[in-house]
């Protein structure tokens, strides 16, 4: 499943690049499991709340802070899920 974070100039202020490094660690911790793929991307858009993730057809905005749980909650989640 492809995951793309937005590493576009609002985004980088808001964190995008603690995001990905927290994003790129779990992912590896969980190959086994799961066969997520990361990708950067240009301004999606929605640069008002936080770094945009685009999975699927949803862009959803992730604090640094939270990103951690939002693997967990919502990446693995959507992973497991059929494409
Ligand atoms: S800079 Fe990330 S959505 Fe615009």
């Amino acid at each position: 499943m492809k995951v793309l974070i937005c590493i576009g100039s609002s985004c980088h202020v808001r964190g995008s690049k603690d995001v990905i490094e927290t994003f790129t660690r779990l992912t590896k911790e969980h190959r086994d499991v799961a066969d997520i793929e990361l990708s950067g991307s240009f301004c999606m858009g929605a640069c008002s709340k936080g770094v945009s993730v685009k999975i699927r057809e949803n862009i959803y905005h992730v604090k640094p802070g939270d990103a951690e749980d939002f693997f967990h909650e919502v990446i693995l989640k959507e992973a497991g899920k059929c494409e």
